[in-house]
């Protein structure tokens, strides 16, 4: 087995007397796309916001290509090369497309002053937000206003955000949420040409989607690893049907 971009190990998270996340053991792969199921509650985005380093572990670690990186705060994360979207739709409405990639692109550049200087003194920037959106698949779009996209591909341009930090982790928290099937399929289509060259955990309701997309699978049931392996072990495996598969129109 090759060894994982991101491993994580005994990751707990409690909120007063409630275990968000219980000794969780997650690790992604390069190349690979793993998916993150559970009902509504189970402590799939306190995952994400560990993993990312919006929230702070109870306990536990994070390692990132053998470094530990638990305590790390986010900013850290993300230059180290950890991307995270977020569940709520996250772009500066009154920006260009290209402006909301090219902040995003700096926010990984170290320097205080990095976000005001102007797109033409900031060659490095301006091409990694330009093969962010590309990537996404916005390149046609770069001058529109971004709260005059689509839902979609509002969505789409929150992923590029991403991007633009080229990131060799993906950590993106239900893309798909609110999308029509026409914006889904395309969503799909991005995340499946992503899979290759990243580490992907992807949070995702849609199961049609998520055993078209998904190398591996883990289920979360009230903070815990319920079962983690191939689409085929998952779908096949009772305690996955009986604690949640069954109960599909559940999940918020
Ligand atoms: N900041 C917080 N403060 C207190 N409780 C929280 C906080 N964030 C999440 N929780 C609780 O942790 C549990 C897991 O939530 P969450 O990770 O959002 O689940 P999921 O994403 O799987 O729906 C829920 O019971 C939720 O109410
Ligand atoms: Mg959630």
């Amino acid at each position: 087995m090759a060894e994982p971009v991101l491993d994580a190990r005994g990751l707990t998270r409690r909120f007063g007397g409630l275990t968000a996340c219980d000794s969780v053991a997650l690790a992604l792969e390069r190349g690979q796309l793993h998916a993150l199921l559970g009902p509504n509650g189970a402590g799939k985005s306190t995952l994400i916001n560990l993993l990312s380093g919006d929230l702070k572990p109870t306990s536990g670690s994070i390692r990132f290509k053998g470094t530990e990186i638990a305590a790390m705060p986010p900013d850290r994360r993300s230059r180290l090369g950890i991307g995270r979207s977020y569940q709520k739709t996250n772009i500066f409405p009154a920006f260009t497309v290209f402006e909301n990639a090219r902040l995003a692109a700096q926010s990984r550049d170290p320097r205080p002053f990095a976000l005001a200087t102007d797109a033409s003194r900031d060659p490095v920037s301006r091409d990694r937000a330009l093969r962010g959106l590309e990537l996404a698949g916005l390149h046609e779009h770069v001058e529109r206003q971004a709260g005059a996209l689509s839902h979609g591909e509002q969505r789409q341009l929150e992923i590029a955000m991403v991007l633009a930090t080229e990131p060799e982790v993906l950590l993106l928290d239900e893309p798909l949420a609110g999308m029509g099937p026409e914006e889904s399929t395309r969503m799909v289509g991005l995340l499946k040409r992503l899979a290759s060259g990243h580490a992907i955990l992807l949070v995702e309701h849609d199961m049609d989607a998520v055993f078209a997309l998904a190398d591996v699978i883990t289920v979360m049931v009230n903070g815990q690893v319920l079962e983690s392996g191939p689409p085929a072990q998952i779908r096949a495996s009772a305690n996955v049907q009986r604690a949640y598969l069954g109960h599909e129109d559940e999940h918020g």
